[in-house]
C-alpha cells in the first residue's frame, strides 16, 4: 500500500499551467499536477492529492480559497462544466505564452533540440464562434448542478448538449455556444424543441436505448450548411417528418443528411449516410481554392486559421517549380491541393480511402493535375520502392496525427534526404520526439507555433528544416 493516499492540503498555491491542460502547485518540496478546469496560477487552493509517484504526484482541487487576480470573467455561461473552452478566465494573451511556453518546454527543455528562435504563437483572428464543425449528443441523463439536485424538483432528464468531461454518460443542456457561428445554436435548439415536443426518446448511453443520438453541424466560410443526424433505429416515417420539418424552418441548408446507427458507439465511419436533402457535401474555399466536404471528411475545424497554417507551410516548404513535394497525412489533399500550383509535382499520403477519393475530387474541381494520392498505412506505404516510383523528394511536408510519425516512416524520410522537410504538429512532445530523430540529418531553420483552438491549451507547430 502506497504511503500518504488521499492527504488534503489545506491551502497551496497553483504555481503554473503545466502540459495537457494541467496545473501544478508545488507544496514542501513536492511537485503535484492537478486537472486545469476551472483554474489559473494564482488561485489558492484546498486539494486531495490521491496519487503519489516517484518524482511527482496526482491531485484535485477541493476547493477554491481565493480566485487568482490574473482571471478574466468567462464569456460563456456553460465555463466550469463544459470542456469546450476550459481557459475562457485566462486572457488570451497569456493563452499564446502558454502555448509557446509548451512548444518550448518540448521542443528545448525537454527535447534539448539546437532550436534557434521559436517565433511567438501566431494567434486566431477569432477567438470566439471559430469552428466550422460541431457534434452535439442527445441523452437521457442531463448533467445537474448541485443546486438541481439539492432542490429536490423534478427535472427533465432529456437533454441534447455536450458530453461533460470525463462522463460518457452525462450531458450537459447548452444553452448558447461560442464555437460555432450562426445558425449552429438555432439548429441545435430546433431539434432538441422539436424531440421534447414530440415525444421523442433521447438515447440512454448506458442501455443504449433511445431514438434521437446525436448531431453534427458543419458551416463553411461561404455560408453554406451541412446537417448530419444520428437516428438509433430504422423509424423512415418520423425521421421524414422531423428532417422535412427541420427543412421548412432552415429552407438554405445546404446539405441534409442522416444515419442509422443502432451500433453501441457513437462513430459514424463504417455507416454509409442518407442524404435527405442538398447536396452531399458542402464547400469550402481558400484563396480561390475550392475545396468540397463530405459527411465523413475531415477539414481543420478553424477555417480561417488553416488558412494562415498552410500559408506559413508553404512559405516554409518554399517550393520551386520543377520540386517533387510529398504531402504526408495528407487527410483531404488540402496542404497538397493548396501548394501544387507552385510544384512540378505533390505526391499524398493518407490512411483513410474516402478522405483520398476527396482529395483527387479536389485537384479535378480546381483544375490541378500535377497531384498523385495513395491510400494506406504511412508506414507500409512510405517505402524506399515507392519513392523510386514516384519521385525523389524535394520536399517533404508532414503532418501527423497526435502519435507522431513511426520510426520507420523518419527512416525513409532520412534515406530520401528531400533538401526540405516542412513538419506541422498538433502535438510537440512527438515533435520533439521525431525531430530527435531528423536530428541525424537536418538542421532546424524555422519553429513556428500557430493557435487554432483558442479558450483550449492545444497549440499547432510548424516546423522547417534543412538538409546538413
Ligand atoms: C493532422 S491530420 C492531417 C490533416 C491534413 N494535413 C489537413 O491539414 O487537412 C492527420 C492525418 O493523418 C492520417 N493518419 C493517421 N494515421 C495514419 C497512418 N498510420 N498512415 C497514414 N495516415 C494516417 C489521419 O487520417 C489524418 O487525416
Amino acid at each position: 500500500m502506497k504511503k500518504n493516499r488521499n492527504t488534503i492540503i489545506e491551502r497551496a498555491v497553483v504555481s503554473d499551467f503545466a502540459a495537457e491542460g494541467k496545473c501544478i502547485v508545488k507544496h514542501e518540496g513536492e511537485v503535484i499536477f492537478i486537472p486545469g478546469m476551472n483554474v489559473a496560477p494564482g488561485d489558492e487552493v484546498k486539494l486531495m492529492v490521491s496519487k503519489k509517484k516517484k518524482r511527482y504526484s496526482e491531485g484535485r482541487i477541493l476547493a477554491t480559497l481565493r480566485y487568482s487576480e490574473d482571471r478574466i470573467e468567462p464569456f460563456c455561461s456553460h465555463f466550469g462544466v463544459c470542456g469546450g473552452c476550459k481557459w475562457q478566465h485566462i486572457p488570451y494573451e497569456t493563452q499564446l505564452m502558454q502555448k509557446w511556453q509548451q512548444v518550448n518546454d518540448q521542443l528545448v527543455r525537454i527535447g534539448k533540440l539546437p532550436v534557434g528562435e521559436i517565433a511567438p504563437v501566431l494567434g486566431s483572428g477569432k477567438t470566439q464562434f471559430y469552428r466550422n464543425k460541431l457534434e452535439f449528443t442527445f441523452s437521457n441523463s442531463r448533467w445537474m448542478t448541485a443546486a438541481e439536485i439539492e432542490s429536490g424538483e423534478e427535472i427533465n432528464k432529456n437533454v441534447l448538449g455536450f458530453h461533460v468531461p470525463g462522463r460518457f454518460d452525462k450531458v450537459l443542456p447548452v444553452e448558447k455556444c461560442y464555437l460555432q457561428g450562426d445558425p449552429s445554436n438555432a439548429i441545435r435548439d430546433f431539434f432538441n424543441d422539436y424531440a421534447h415536443r414530440h415525444g421523442l426518446s433521447f438515447y440512454d448511453h448506458v442501455l443504449h436505448e433511445g431514438f434521437m443520438r446525436n448531431i453534427m453541424i458543419r458551416t463553411s466560410s461561404i455560408g453554406e450548411t451541412m446537417v448530419v443526424v444520428q437516428f438509433a433505429q430504422k423509424n423512415e416515417d418520423v425521421i421524414h417528418q422531423i428532417l422535412g420539418s427541420f427543412l421548412s424552418a432552415f429552407p438554405d441548408t445546404t446539405s441534409l443528411n442522416y444515419f442509422i446507427n443502432t451500433k453501441k458507439n457513437d462513430t459514424y465511419f463504417d455507416l454509409e449516410p442518407v442524404c435527405f436533402a442538398g447536396t452531399p457535401y458542402i464547400t469550402e474555399e481558400m484563396e480561390g481554392l475550392r475545396f468540397r466536404i463530405g459527411v465523413k471528411s475531415f477539414y481543420q475545424t478553424n477555417s480561417d486559421q488553416a488558412y494562415e497554417l498552410y500559408k506559413i507551410t508553404r512559405e516554409m516548404a518554399a517550393i520551386g517549380p520543377q520540386d517533387v513535394v510529398y504531402d504526408l497525412y495528407t487527410g483531404t489533399g488540402t496542404i497538397a491541393n493548396f501548394v501544387a500550383r507552385q510544384a512540378g509535382k505533390v505526391v499524398g499520403v493518407e490512411y483513410i480511402d474516402a478522405a483520398i477519393e476527396d482529395a483527387r475530387v479536389n485537384s479535378v474541381l480546381n483544375g490541378i493535375e500535377n497531384t498523385v494520392f495513395f491510400a494506406g498505412d504511412m508506414t507500409k506505404v512510405l517505402t524506399d520502392e515507392f519513392i523510386e516510383q514516384n519521385g525523389r523528394p524535394d520536399i517533404i511536408i508532414t503532418d501527423p496525427p497526435r502519435a507522431g510519425m513511426t520510426k520507420e516512416v523518419v527512416d525513409t524520410i532520412l534515406r530520401a534526404a528531400p533538401s526540405r522537410i516542412v513538419y506541422v504538429s498538433c502535438n510537440p512532445a512527438t515533435q520533439a520526439r521525431d525531430l530527435a530523430w531528423l536530428d541525424e540529418k537536418y538542421y532546424i531553420t524555422g519553429v513556428r507555433p500557430v493557435d487554432m483552438f483558442p479558450h483550449t491549451h492545444h497549440v499547432e507547430n510548424v516546423v522547417s528544416l534543412e538538409l546538413k
